[in-house]
This record gives C-alpha cells, sequence and structure tokens, in this order.
C-alpha cells in the first residue's frame, strides 16, 4: 500500500521539538525573533508572511513585522535591512519575494548579514551549502530531506531525478542530496526545460522531486513500480474548468478553496502517481507545512549561535 506521507504531521512533530528549544532559550534569557519585511501588498506574499508571523507566535518566538509601500525607493528597504542587521533582540529574517521591479532582489540578498539569513540564500550561505558546511539549509529542500527521513527512504544509494533547477528548490535540494553525509549519499539527476525525455529521468529514479509550478506535469505512466514521489509544486487551477478531475481526485484541495474558484494542485497528477508510487506527499499537506517548520528551525539555529547557548535541534 502506498504511504501518503502527513508534511502536516511531519512538521508539527518537528515544531514541538523546536518548542523544547525555544524553552532552552528562554531559561537563558533569550527569545529567538523573526522578521518579515514585505515590500508591495501582493496578496499571496501578504498570506505567506502573516503564516510565518502566525507561526511564530505559536511556538513562543518573537515575530515582527515591517512592511513598506511598493514604490519603495531601494535604499528605503536597504534602510531597513541594516536596521535588522543591527538589531540584536532578531536573529533571524527574510525579504518575501516578489519584491517590485525597481529593487534588485539579489542587492537584497548580499546585504542580508549571512548570519541571519534564515532562508540561506545569501551567497555566502549557499557556498558553505555547497561545500557540505551548510550555516542554514535553505528551508524547502530542507524540508523535502526531512520528509524522507520521516517516511523512512533513505537517499544513500539511490537514484534521485529532482526536475527543477530553481536557486530556492531544485538546485539547493541536489546539493543537499548529494552531499556525503547522513541525508544525502545519492545520486542525483537534476532536470529542467530544456531537458530531452524527461519521462526516460523520472522513470529511473527511486525518487522523484517535482519542483517545477506545472500542474500535474509528472504523471503515473513517467514513475517505475515502487517510486518515492515528493511533490514540491503549489499550483492554482480553476475549479470550474477542472470539475471532472477534481472531483474524481482523492487529493484536490478542500472546499473552502474549491468555493473560492480555484483548487490548489501540485506538479504531480496525484491519482496516477499513487497507483506507481511506494510513498508520495499530497498537495496540500505536504510539503508546504515542511518549509514553514524549517524557517522556525533555522530561526531557532540563528538564536542559538548568537546567543551562544545550546539547543537539541530535531
Ligand atoms: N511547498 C512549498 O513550500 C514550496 C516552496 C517553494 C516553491 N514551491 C512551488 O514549487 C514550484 C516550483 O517553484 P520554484 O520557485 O522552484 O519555480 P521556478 O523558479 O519557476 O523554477 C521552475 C523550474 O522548473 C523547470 N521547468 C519548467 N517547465 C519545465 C518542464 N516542462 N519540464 C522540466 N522542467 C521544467 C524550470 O526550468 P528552467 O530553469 O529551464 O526555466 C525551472 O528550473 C512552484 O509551484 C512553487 O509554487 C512550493
Amino acid at each position: 500500500m502506498t504511504n501518503v506521507i502527513d508534511g502536516n504531521a511531519v512538521a508539527d512533530g518537528i515544531r514541538a521539538d523546536l518548542e523544547d528549544c525555544v524553552d532552552t532559550l528562554d531559561n537563558a534569557g533569550v527569545t529567538p525573533g523573526l522578521a518579515t519585511v514585505l515590500v508591495g501588498d501582493d496578496p499571496a506574499s501578504e498570506t505567506y508572511v502573516s503564516m510565518k508571523q502566525r507561526d511564530c507566535e505559536e511556538v513562543g518566538m518573537n515575530g515582527i513585522h515591517v512592511e513598506l509601500d511598493g514604490d519603495a525607493a531601494p535604499d528605503e528597504l536597504y534602510d531597513t535591512i541594516d536596521d535588522l542587521n543591527d538589531d540584536s533582540s532578531v536573529h533571524g529574517y527574510l525579504v518575501q519575494d516578489p519584491v517590485p521591479d525597481q529593487i534588485d532582489y539579489r542587492e537584497v540578498i548580499r546585504r542580508i548579514d549571512p548570519a541571519k539569513d534564515v532562508d540561506g540564500f545569501h551567497p555566502e550561505n549557499v557556498g558553505r551549502l555547497v561545500a557540505g558546511d551548510a550555516r542554514f539549509k535553505p528551508c524547502t529542500p530542507h524540508g523535502v530531506q526531512k520528509l524522507l527521513d520521516a517516511a523512512d527512504v533513505d537517499p544513500e544509494g539511490k537514484d534521485v531525478t529532482i526536475v527543477g533547477r530553481s536557486r530556492i528548490v531544485g538546485k539547493p535540494l541536489a546539493n543537499l542530496l548529494m552531499q556525503k553525509t547522513d541525508g544525502g549519499n545519492a545520486t542525483v539527476t537534476v532536470c529542467h526545460s530544456r531537458t530531452q525525455d524527461l519521462a526516460e529521468k523520472t522513470r529511473r529514479a527511486d525518487i522523484v522531486v517535482a519542483a517545477v509550478g506545472a500542474p500535474e506535469l509528472v504523471d503515473g505512466s513517467m514513475l517505475s513500480e515502487g517510486t518515492t514521489v515528493i511533490d514540491v509544486g503549489v499550483n492554482r487551477v480553476d475549479a470550474d474548468t477542472d470539475e471532472q478531475r477534481s472531483s474524481s481526485s482523492q487529493n484536490s484541495s478542500s472546499s473552502d478553496d474549491t468555493e473560492k474558484g480555484y483548487e490548489l494542485v501540485g506538479d504531480v497528477e496525484f491519482d496516477s502517481a499513487k497507483e506507481k508510487a511506494s510513498a508520495i506527499t499530497p498537495v496540500p499537506g505536504g510539503v508546504g507545512p515542511m518549509t514553514r517548520a524549517m524557517l522556525l528551525y533555522n530561526t531557532v539555529k540563528a538564536a542559538s549561535q548568537q546567543e551562544d547557548v545550546d539547543v537539541s535541534l530535531p
């Protein structure tokens, strides 16, 4: 029987362990602080940062939110970043992507103090990850690694095909899974929009990770029996035009979403993939909750490092 990996349950377990770490820090007089910076009023970004702030509160961390107008000059954002770098109550922070056109996101990332870069996007942290000396593992790839562990799927010696080579998911995940360390030691193939014969690459894999942003691109015909399938994709599809699939799918999103006129689907066609997979993550309820949990993880780690207080990270 296929193991449908419950990302909410795995994330809850990690959050419970992080609460113990927060208690340890609290006993030493330290409250971990996570700041989110939002430039503009993109509705999806507003939702993401409000969830991150709520997560902070729930585990007893200090959440700080900074909002700048969508037409803010780059210098205004740089001043905010400089203030956050200097603020000792802020142990980690992120600038929510995307930023408006007048701002160069790469310059933003370079300005963040690498010790507070809990997304793990600063070039110094990217370099450390590649070198096998990660300070902060980027949240989504780290969440994928934790999900594999929770499902008792050891990447060591396995063929992994990652579909997608983005800066935030595909590339760092490939680096994590190829490292000569626990949770790594895989043979990794990274596919992208120019890859020829994608199905041949996914069929030969023991583990397939889809991080594309293309609804249900990977289906059961592209998988071999017994594959582990991790679906990172989150795509809104029109509930009206997709009625037939949504009513037959065992993994459509909630009726709340359907009432809003859309539903969430992944980059994997769940029903046909589940027929072949030994383990598979659903969308929603798979990788998404893990990304949020691993942001809390990195913030606790940042607080522990900056305040020199030992904690037992999960
Ligand atoms: N659950 C979570 O917490 C979480 C976190 C982050 C992202 N996501 C979701 O994950 C998905 C990917 O996000 P991202 O930021 O990594 O996306 P991205 O930056 O747009 O990258 C997409 C990647 O997919 C590749 N690609 C596009 N079409 C392809 C095709 N037909 N065949 C093979 N590869 C193809 C692209 O290739 P090129 O490089 O050649 O363009 C690119 O490398 C999105 O749905 C996003 O919403 C979820």
